[in-house]
């Protein structure tokens, strides 16, 4: 399967993948992560990269397309793989467009995970992450064992820098105007499934899984 999550900052788009991933052995291929992760090693992509996640805004089309058009060349993503947080603009979906043609290859599904932008700033603000992993925890919907603790290494947690209510305003500004024109993209193709994010997380898997079977 090859498939893209689309969706607001918070709405679930990390929570989800690393499940379908697992259930259908397909790659996850988070643009965010993959961001942070040169960010945090201070490579050339993470320093140019740097300012706009810090301000939430978008990093440039170049980028992102480059570090994915990589990364699907891995042999482990060959069986599928799930595109969370790209496309992130029209330019991006039309060049992976060509990048899936170029392969012989297309989009099966596009899952669009709605919801009211009023829920996402206790979910941004209570987040905490494990930046190694990737895997993600909540204060209130999601608490590890043992607070700021990983489940599974027993690392400790942090708090993205871009996860705070003034930023996050940044970020669902450059959603509204950025990446909503992606949603109507794939509508028109057809591909396009709508999630009713705002539900519990196990029903959102549900609705994730009957959409996809
Ligand atoms: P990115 O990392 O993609 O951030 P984002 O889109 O803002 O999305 P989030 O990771 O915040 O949301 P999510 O949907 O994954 O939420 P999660 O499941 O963790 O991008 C970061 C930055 O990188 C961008 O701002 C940009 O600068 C740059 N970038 C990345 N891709 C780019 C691209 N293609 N083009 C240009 N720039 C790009 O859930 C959030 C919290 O809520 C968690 O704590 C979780 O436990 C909790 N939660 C999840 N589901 C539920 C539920 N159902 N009920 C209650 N709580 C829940
Ligand atoms: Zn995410």
């Amino acid at each position: 399967k090859r498939l893209i999550f689309i969706g607001p900052p918070g709405s679930g788009k990390g929570t989800q993948s690393p499940i379908v991933k697992d259930e259908f052995c397909l790659c996850h291929l988070s643009t965010g992560d993959m961001l942070r992760a040169a960010v945090a090693s201070k490579t050339p992509l993470g320093l140019k990269a740097k300012e706009a996640m810090d301000k939430g805004a978008l990093v440039t089309d170049e980028l992102v397309v480059g570090i994915i058009d990589e990364a699907m060349n891995k042999p482990k993503c060959q069986k599928g793989f799930i595109l969370d947080g790209f496309p992130r603009t029209v330019a991006q979906a039309e060049k992976l467009d060509e990048m899936l043609k170029k392969r012989g290859t297309g989009i099966d599904k596009v899952l669009n995970f709605a919801i009211d932008d009023s829920v996402l700033e206790e979910r941004i603000t209570g987040r905490w992450i494990h930046p190694s992993s990737g895997r993600s925890y909540h204060t209130k919907f999601a608490p590890p064992k043992t607070p700021g603790v990983d489940d599974i290494t027993g690392e400790p947690l942090i708090q993205r820098k871009d996860d705070n209510a003034e930023v996050l305003r940044s970020r669902l500004a450059a959603f509204h105007t950025q990446t909503e024109p992606v949603i109507d993209y794939y509508a028109k193709k057809a591909v396009l499934t709508n999630i009713k994010a705002e539900k519990a997380p196990q029903e959102v898997t549900s609705e994730v899984q009957k959409a996809l079977s």
